[in-house]
């Protein structure tokens, strides 16, 4: 039989790429298509513009351009790719897995992988799975891509979903830090309440409601969402997943140089940094710019964190999210470069 050392590896974020397609839906375009105003927008969840892709571009183009940016900028080719692990809820098709299409797209010929879906931990989960077949030495990397076209399941006649979703997302690169390296995954929390299913969800189109004609008459295929019930479960649920992953390694919030929350509402996001004791300052917030990406927002806004400089090696990292599920998640790490 084969041995196996016992021994973890410590796995870090060796290089990030993003994919945002180049048109805009701004609030005044939605003013024109339902009853909502710009002032409404902005003042209930802080977003102001949603990047939307062309008619015809699916997820797996977003993520071949997030994986071939994320390569670009690493020392590894798309044939040392061990791993690729995709995080979407819209993915190009229920089967095959997108992680297929961008294994062929990016030419990983070595690679296996599979989709992962949590809605908007989606990335934070895929991240603490790649990060574990690093630790334990099974592979030596992951691609981990959090990509969602979500203007493919909003209904534009709603204005409780569709001012808030946005098109877009990354990729990570994950390797084994050096021995005696301090970088890379500290901790992490993760968790799931079943019980919050029906407040977000898109019920046709599975097994429990095929789609026939009355699915679609009935608009089942879209996201249907309990603001408010989201709203209060989130707003409680991030603060909380954070302050317990902070504590139980021996950190305030003042010890977060960056913090990078899944962009839902800038105010759950504020909610949250208020009650961490954490200065403003260290929150990466870009939802003006992109809203609510499920899947992509996190690796999005590290690489907001990177091109505006806020992110340096050793800086100690907080990642925080909460989904549709519910799913909810925290992760400290100390960055790698
Ligand atoms: C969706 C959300 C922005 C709505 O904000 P809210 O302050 O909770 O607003 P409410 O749902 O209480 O609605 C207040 C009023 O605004 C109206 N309204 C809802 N959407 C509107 C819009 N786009 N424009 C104008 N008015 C709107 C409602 O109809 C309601 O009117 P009424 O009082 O006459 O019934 C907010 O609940 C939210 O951010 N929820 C969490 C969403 C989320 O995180 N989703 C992703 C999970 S990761």
């Amino acid at each position: 039989m084969k041995s196996h050392s016992t021994k973890l590896k410590r796995a870090k974020i060796t290089a990030i790429g993003s994919a945002v397609p180049p048109g805009l839906l701004t609030n005044a375009d939605l003013e024109r298509m339902v009853e909502t105003s710009d002032q409404w927008i902005m003042e209930r969840t802080g977003i102001r513009q949603r990047h939307i892709a062309d008619k015809g571009v699916a997820t797996s183009d977003l993520a071949t351009q997030a994986a071939l940016s994320a390569l670009e900028k690493s020392k590894l080719k798309p044939s040392d790719i061990e791993l690729i692990i995709v995080a979407t809820i819209t993915p190009d098709m229920i089967l095959p897995a997108t992680a297929c299409l961008v294994q062929t797209n990016i030419g990983a010929d070595k690679a296996w992988g599979f989709d992962l879906s949590a809605a908007c931990s989606g990335f934070l989960y895929a991240m603490q799975v790649g990060a574990q077949f690093v630790a334990t030495g099974a592979h030596k990397n992951a691609l981990v891509i959090g990509m969602d076209v979500m203007s493919s399941i909003i209904d534009y006649e709603d204005r409780k979903t569709c001012v808030i979703f946005g098109d877009g997302g990354g990729a990570a690169i994950i390797e084994a830090a050096d021995e005696g390296e301090d970088v890379g995954m500290i901790d992490f929390i993760h968790e799931v309440d079943g019980s919050g299913g029906p407040a977000l969800c898109l019920p046709g189109g599975g097994s429990r409601n095929p789609t026939t004609h009355d699915t679609v008459d009935k608009k089942l295929h879209y996201v249907h969402q309990d603001g408010q019930a989201v709203f209060k479960f989130a707003t409680r649920k991030m603060a909380d997943v954070c302050s317990r992953v902070l504590e139980r390694n021996g950190y305030t919030g003042n010890d977060v140089d960056c913090f990078i929350p899944h962009q839902a509402n800038k105010r759950i996001i504020d909610y949250a940094s208020e009650r961490l004791g954490m200065p403003a300052d260290r929150s990466i917030i870009n939802i003006d710019q992109f809203g609510n990406t499920t899947a992509g927002t996190l690796p999005i806004c590290l690489q907001t964190a990177l091109e505006e400089k806020r992110l340096k090696k050793g800086d100690l990292v907080l990642f925080a999210t909460v989904g549709a599920g519910f799913t909810s998640g925290a992760a400290l790490l100390r960055w790698a470069y």
